[in-house]
């Protein structure tokens, strides 16, 4: 379906909205209109039985796939598009022995440009419209991902990776390279609206004091730029990163002696936190990224995504690709539930939803996705429920909507996610139609 705005597309919306009482709730309109501007913006979305008279002129699409909006992958890693599947490591030991030596080779602008075509396509067929990810030290990826992401229309979030220690110098770089590289990186995409910037320190493990503080000082410079970097996620590197901070109190308190903990600041894993890292926090605004399929394959540990809410921080999923393994945000889903299962919790389908749409959106202080709401971006992506036999069934079967959506999650085929088309700013950027 090749779809270019302006128009109104009719079908069966599912999104979660924001809303004044509740915070957010599903908006469910089996047969929905989304009305989408030339600028590829929606300018109004609900039943199609209400739409506005003064749309009734726009060209008219139907669908009869569901309307989801485009997925938000909050911690992915695109230099690890070839380190999936790495047999029998755990964190240490996984990145020495298996992402390292890969993420060396995109110092060479050519590696670099071939994985992120590699990338920007799969994560396109798999509903993702937007990702908060993870580049390499070398200026090269930075640039590769970045024009890559511009020309397919894919929102990111990325930074030159800063790491001075603790790895091969191949995939290291000195405080002077990563000053110089950090401040080009930023001011090149002051020209791309929507790509963004984050200051990537790696984890504390990999940066010296001086790699920090240098971090935090060009956060203080600008503060609207996201931070991303990983915390607590495995008991070696936690007793790891006591023994470099001697004088911090905490792993979180170490960003947070350098400036690092802010309201634009999504740290991975968390599994390890302790309750004043979780204050923390949430006293800063800082979000979390739980990436479940990581977690589990890694042998990492188990979010507690209670603690997490209790504590009121903000919660957003991510596939963490290459420790975790699948791009499709339903497979992710589904692994958060069975993460949720072993704590005792049964997380409802549509706060899984959530989490990966509106709700990271609302952690990534991103006011223009997520949703299927006016004035929002028209990221959105359309989903077959019977794409295979299993899960048409089971869709089929469905007692009501919620139980359709975890359905969804458990039977979509893990490879595509049942996504039959990804558009971006309203403009179709992935099809298989
Ligand atoms: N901690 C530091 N680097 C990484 C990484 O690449 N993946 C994961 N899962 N954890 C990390
Ligand atoms: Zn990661």
């Amino acid at each position: 379906m090749q779809l270019k705005p302006p128009y109104i597309l009719r079908g069966h919306i599912l999104s979660p909205i924001a809303d004044a009482d509740l915070g957010w709730r599903l908006l469910h309109e089996p047969e929905g209109a989304l009305a989408v501007d030339h600028n590829g913006l929606i300018v109004w979305s609900g039943s199609a039985k209400d739409c506005p008279m003064t749309l009734l002129g726009w060209p008219i699409q139907d669908t009869s796939h569901l309307i989801f909006p485009g997925f938000i992958d909050s911690h992915i890693h695109y230099p690890q598009y070839h380190v999936r599947a790495a047999f029998g490591a755990d964190l240490l030991d996984w990145l020495e022995r298996y992402t390292f030596p890969e993420e060396a080779r995109f110092h060479a602008l050519d590696y670099a440009r071939g994985v992120a075509h590699e990338f920007t396509e799969t994560v396109l067929a798999h509903g993702v419209t937007t990702a908060l990810t993870f580049s390499t030290s070398h200026t090269e990826a930075f640039l590769a991902l970045t024009e890559t992401a511009h020309r397919r229309g894919l929102s990111v979030i990325t930074g030159i990776t800063a790491m001075d220690r603790n790895a091969p110098d191949t995939v290291t770089r000195d405080l002077g390279y990563f000053r110089e590289a950090n401040a080009m990186a930023f001011a090149h995409l002051q020209h791309f609206p929507r790509l963004g910037y984050a200051i990537t320190p790696r984890f504390a493990l990999s940066c010296t004091e001086d790699l920090l503080d240098s971090c935090g000082t060009f956060v203080a410079a600008h503060p609207d730029i996201w931070v991303q970097s990983h915390v607590n996620e495995n008991p070696d590197e936690i007793a790891m990163t006591q023994a470099l901070f001697p004088s911090a109190d905490s792993y979180v308190d170490v960003y947070a002696r350098h400036g690092l903990l802010t309201p634009k600041t999504v740290l991975a894993h968390s599994l390890f936190s302790q309750d004043h890292e979780l204050e923390q926090m949430a006293i800063a605004g800082t979000s979390v990224a739980h990436c479940p399929t990581s977690n589990t394959f890694l042998g990492s540990g188990l979010f507690r995504a209670d603690r997490h809410l209790h504590a009121d921080i903000g919660i957003t999923l991510g596939s963490d690709i290459g420790g975790g393994t699948s791009y499709s945000p339903f497979a992710t889903m589904a692994e958060a539930y069975k993460v949720g299962r072993l704590n005792g919790q049964s997380i409802a389908p549509d706060q899984l939803l959530y989490w990966h749409t509106l709700g990271s959106a609302q952690a990534l202080k991103l006011d223009r996705v997520g949703t299927l709401t006016a004035g929002y971006w028209a990221d959105f992506c359309l989903i077959d429920p019977t794409c295979s036999p299993l899960s048409e069934v089971r869709w089929n079967d469905r007692k009501d909507l919620l139980d359709g959506l975890f359905g969804l999650m458990f039977t979509l085929p893990e490879s595509g996610g049942g996504v039959v088309a990804t558009m971006t700013a309203g403009q179709t950027r992935w099809s298989q139609l």
